[in-house]
């Protein structure tokens, strides 16, 4: 039975780095704009032994430093900090819970949880939830990474998620598909004519997608290490993007209709041989002209985790079948960019060309962060009499969203996927067998590195990847989009 919208929120991780920096301004900005409910509750833990004044200074500090200073208003905080409170809560022994229930009194009217935790804890935290009643069926859990870094983990964690939490009430979390342009990706396919009926192995000749940050370690030493590229942003940001450019137009905007479409193309990735995968890391070097040292000083030790992967994917099904999908993504590259590119064909004939005239494949950019654009690039001819011969020039038809929606409050990932989430909206959150899916892909291909012993190649900080990235696409005859 659907519960509807929540009457409490509780959220792990309460004193962490995520909340701080998104989850309260993300749950402050609901508040300020009247999207959650006046009697929402919200109760944070986490094992700092703190009381609901003492946690409620906390959030206050977070706020100042996080919020935009548009959205400071004191008078708003102080209202929204009234809805906060705070158990401490030791998640490794069952103890601990009987008084986080105590504290929460009665769920029966709807309770929605936050879990982001360290894995070993993921399965006493579910155990001492269900052995304090919290559990129940007005419960439903929001899962946030990493849930595992490997199929086995993976299902090891969602088995044990499962005990006490039906598929219906889990929801895990993909922060991208929170995104207001990956929306739009579908409002884009789906609520066009012109795109879908060229949008298959006939019109289009290749894809690329490029996840690009600038940043490097960020103070996540351990966990960056023991994951790497390929499990951080391609096992999930990437292949998500990958399956809503690829999927099947859904009959109905719904969770099982979506998902459904998402699962079927995840499921036909065709592995990925070695030669198809280039794994990079990165060195010394400037980026945005300050200079940076190499991931190995930044960790203090030698390193075989890749910073950077590029692959080139292939969806085994009638709709695309010998479209390549070039991915990639990685830290400390040129540019903090994440874009869907869509390479048309070449007309069949080019009939210009006795005069001159040179074609280029019609090209569309679907950017979706830190600008928000969709750029069709269209062949036009330049102005002129033409007498040396004719001249044809691609130019941009643009479609700025940031300027287009200009008054639209923008809303960061984790403001929607908290309200979907105390709504019990499942759609854009990540049905189990799709995660499995991915996993089975991601780790072929690790497992295609250490046969193969592939360790990763060196790439200067500021650039874009290891020279084999680049090569990866030249030997089709195809340039990334740099
Ligand atoms: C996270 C990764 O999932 O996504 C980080 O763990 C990465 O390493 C981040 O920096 C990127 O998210 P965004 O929203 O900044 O593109």
């Amino acid at each position: 039975m659907d519960h509807g919208q929540s009457k409490t929120l509780l959220l792990f991780g309460a004193t962490g780095d995520l909340a701080k920096r998104m989850l309260l301004p993300s749950l402050f900005a609901l508040h300020a704009d009247n999207l959650i409910a006046a009697d929402l509750r919200i109760i944070g833990t986490a094992r700092s032994d703190l009381d609901d004044a003492a946690y409620r200074a906390m959030a206050g500090e977070a706020l100042a430093k996080f919020l935009p200073d548009a959205r400071k208003d004191d008078a708003t905080i102080a209202s929204f900090l009234e809805r906060i409170g705070y158990q401490p809560l030791d998640a490794s022994t069952i103890e601990g819970f009987d008084a986080l229930a105590a504290k929460l009194g009665d769920v029966s009217g709807g309770m929605s949880i936050f879990l982001s935790t360290a894995p070993f804890l993921f399965e006493p935290t579910i155990l001492g939830l269900k052995s304090a009643g919290l559990a129940g069926e007005s419960v439903r859990i929001g899962l946030e990474k990493p849930l595992g870094n490997d199929l086995a983990s993976s299902c090891a964690i969602n088995d044990a998620v499962a005990e006490a939490f039906p598929e219906s009430r889990t929801f895990r979390i993909d922060h991208y598909l929170g995104k207001e342009t990956v929306q739009n990706l579908m409002a884009l396919r789906f609520g066009n004519m012109m795109f879908e009926p060229l949008w298959n192995a006939n019109g289009i000749d290749h894809i690329q997608i490029t996840v690009s940050e600038t940043v490097g370690l960020e103070g996540r030493h351990g966990f960056y290490e023991d994951t790497g590229a390929l499990r951080d942003m391609v096992q999930n940001h990437m292949l998500q993007l990958l399956a809503l450019t690829a999927m099947e137009p859904p009959a109905e905007l719904d969770a099982t209709a979506i998902r459904d479409e998402k699962v079927k193309v995840l499921r036909s990735l065709r592995a990925v041989s070695p030669a198809e995968s280039v794994r990079g890391q990165y060195g010394a070097g400037a980026v945005g002209g300050t200079a940076v040292g190499a991931y190995a000083d930044d960790l203090a030790k030698p390193s075989d985790t890749e910073t950077f992967v590029a692959i080139k994917a292939h969806v085994d099904n009638w709709r695309w079948q010998g479209v390549p999908f070039y991915l990639r993504t990685g830290k400390r590259l040129a540019e903090r960019r994440s874009e869907i590119v869509i390479q048309f064909k070449a007309v069949p004939h080019n009939v210009f060309a006795p005069r001159g005239g040179k074609l280029v494949a019609n090209r569309l950019i679907i950017r979706l962060q830190p600008e928000e654009y969709v750029r069709l690039l269209v062949m036009a001819k330049e102005p002129g009499l033409d007498r040396g011969g004719m001249v044809l020039r691609e130019v941009p038809l643009d479609l700025s969203l940031t300027d287009a929606f200009a008054k639209a409050q923008r809303r960061i990932a984790y403001e929607r996927l908290l309200l979907d989430l105390v709504d019990g909206d499942p759609t854009l959150f990540v049905r189990r067998d799709e995660v499995e899916a991915q996993w089975r892909w991601v780790d072929a291909i690790r497992k295609g590195w250490a046969d193969g012993a592939v360790t990763p190649k060196s790439y200067g900080s500021g650039g874009w990847g290891p020279s084999a990235a680049i090569a990866l696409t030249e030997r089709d005859g195809v340039s990334w989009n740099d």
